[in-house]
């Protein structure tokens, strides 16, 4: 499907030939959203059409999947505010063409400030706004350092990554019906939650072909272009987050981030059938949790049942509820609690695990004590694989839609409010029913357990697949079911991320679906004693797929946004 904005005409002539011809094959006042297209060199996929022809432009320019993938997430700070950051965290895994696999944490950390019951009331009850909105709810942003940590694996200079964000800040872009919906949605918490006027904010309402600048965010990006990570964590900008946060009752401080530092961890690999699936480690639980559930369905004839046949419905419904309760009692920060990973992916547990699932029937939560984080669903995804097969999946995260909603200052970006991923009173649920548990309790300097599940399929060592999506806590079954729809169900890419997906976590004792999800496949699970609840869309998933024998690359972007895919 092809979409064209039509705003060209209107508003083409404000971006001056020179900056058109820096921008490169950018066109902020004139794009199309590509939802699937094939590539013979390279490919990128993200939220943002405008973000993917960044990561495009710089591998034209030489640049390897990392200097795409840099570029991108650049442009998604700029283009995508509601989750693209540098005031937020993410997780980078790499597949080399050395056949290397690489993960980067740049999850964001408490502050030292932070205590164990910083959102409790004096009756120790959860104040759990404190933890979503504004100042106090923000951990210290990792993505810059992560970018920095990233440009280990890059080939180009970090100053031809960052041009075109700065550009698309500075000179504008136009944004689109969704993306306007979406700044008016969050007009009043913007208002409410900053002490500076923001670029998000204007007298009337937004509407789809206006341009969105972004002039403080640009001189922000020029000053770590210009100084590079101590641009973001030192001078300037820390003087603006720790002014903001001063103004607004923030606990963020200059050592705060100058002392962050992101983390390059053993990514996961396992065996899936011939392939290997490469993931994120912890602080994620994707990682654990999705080789969780491929090794309880790996032994059903899943296939042959076929794709959303109730058979394979319910086993995959049956993965993820174990998958998920073993989250919550096991899983948080490995520097900061004992995580039994080996026992957790141990053959021998997962047949126990999987040893009272009854064809069928439905099973429950009711005997599993501790409880869930349930996360917010903004969060963004963007998958690259070049020329020389190197291949990237790269989630990043501010957490709610605009994070806290809260900009520091005249930086001119977001700040997550990442510190509501942590468990704000273990073990007990809070006023929104959320509950967790002591491994992934507040603690300073401690990393929020994460859902993010980044991941690239090899095949005899070479990358097939790059792919990973936005939806807290749906991100892992939403990978979990689009790598079960392209390797057992052998769906196309288009249909792997569009398909309706379908969600369980545990608690609430409940399966999730999406809009369009077939009426069959409910009542059949209604039949067994599965209690359905329709939801609205889950994720936006993004996948890249390598045929290794021609060479060519398929893109696809989720339908459920404005996501474009991009290629040469
Ligand atoms: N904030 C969403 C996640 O990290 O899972």
């Amino acid at each position: 499907m092809r979409f064209l904005l039509i705003f060209g005409v209107a508003f083409g002539g404000l971006l001056s030939a020179c900056a058109q011809q820096q921008a490169g094959s950018l066109h902020p006042y004139d794009y199309t959203i590509e939802k699937n297209i094939t590539a013979a060199k390279g490919a990128v996929v993200s939220a943002h059409p405008l973000a993917s022809e960044a990561g495009v432009l710089v591998l034209r320019q030489g640049g390897n999947a990392v200097d795409a993938a840099i570029a991108t997430q650049l442009a998604l700070a700029v283009v995508y505010p509601g989750a693209g950051n540098i005031g937020g965290g993410g997780f980078l895994v790499a597949h080399l063409k050395n056949g290397r696999n690489i993960a980067i944490d740049y999850r964001e950390t408490a502050p030292a400030k932070a205590s164990r019951d910083m959102y409790l009331d004096s009756a120790g009850n959860a104040i759990t706004k404190l933890s979503l909105d504004g100042h106090l709810a923000a951990g210290i942003p990792g993505t810059v350092a992560g970018l920095f940590a990233s440009m280990k694996y890059a080939k180009l200079p970090f100053s031809k990554l960052i041009a075109p964000a700065i550009l698309l800040a500075e000179k504008g872009f136009v944004i689109t019906a969704k993306e306007a919906e979406s700044l008016n949605h969050t007009r009043e918490e913007f208002v409410k939650l900053n002490t500076v006027p923001t670029a998000f904010v204007k007298e009337v309402p937004w509407k789809a072909g206006d341009t969105l600048v972004q002039p403080d965010l640009a001189h922000t990006l020029k000053l770590i272009r210009d100084k590079g990570q101590a641009g973001f964590y030192e001078g300037e900008t820390a003087d603006n987050i720790v002014s903001e946060m001063q103004r607004g009752g923030g606990i963020i401080t200059l050592a705060d981030l100058k002392n962050y530092k992101a983390v390059e961890r053993k990514a996961i690999a396992f065996q899936y059938k011939g392939q290997t699936i490469v993931t994120m480690p912890l602080p994620s639980s994707g990682g654990v949790c999705l080789q969780q559930m491929m090794m309880m369905v790996e032994n059903y004839p899943v296939a042959k049942w076929g794709f959303q046949s109730p058979q394979a419905l319910q086993l995959m419904i049956e993965a993820e509820r174990r998958a998920y309760a073993d989250r919550a009692e096991f899983l948080g920060d490995p520097d900061f609690v004992k995580v039994p990973v080996a026992r957790l992916i141990d053959p021998s547990y997962i047949r126990s695990r999987m040893s009272t699932f009854t064809p069928g029937t439905a099973g429950n939560s009711d005997s599993t004590k501790a409880g869930l984080t349930k996360e917010s669903e903004q969060t963004t995804h963007l998958s690259v694989i070049d020329a020389d097969g190197n291949a990237v999946a790269v989630t990043t995260t501010l957490n709610g839609h605009y994070g806290s909603r809260t900009v520091a200052g005249k930086a001119g970006f977001l700040l997550n409010n990442e510190m509501d991923d942590f468990s704000v009173k273990p073990g007990v649920p809070n006023m929104y029913g959320l509950v967790g548990t002591e491994a992934n309790a507040i603690a300073p300097g401690k990393r929020m357990l994460s859902s993010m599940t980044p991941t690239i399929v090899l095949k005899n060592n070479k990358p097939i697949y790059s792919l990973g999506t936005p939806g807290g806590a749906t991100i892992i079954t939403s990978v979990f079911q689009t790598l079960m729809n392209t390797l057992e169900f052998g769906l196309s890419p288009e249909d792997a991320v569009n398909k309706p997906k379908f969600h369980h976590q545990w608690l609430p004792d409940v399966v999730y679906v999406e809009p369009g999800f077939p009426e069959e496949g409910v009542q059949a699970l209604e039949q067994m004693g599965y209690k359905i609840e329709k939801r609205g869309p889950i994720g936006r998933t993004e996948l890249i797929k390598k045929d290794l024998k021609t060479g060519q690359l398929q893109a696809a972007a989720d339908k459920r946004g404005d996501d474009g895919a991009a290629g040469y």
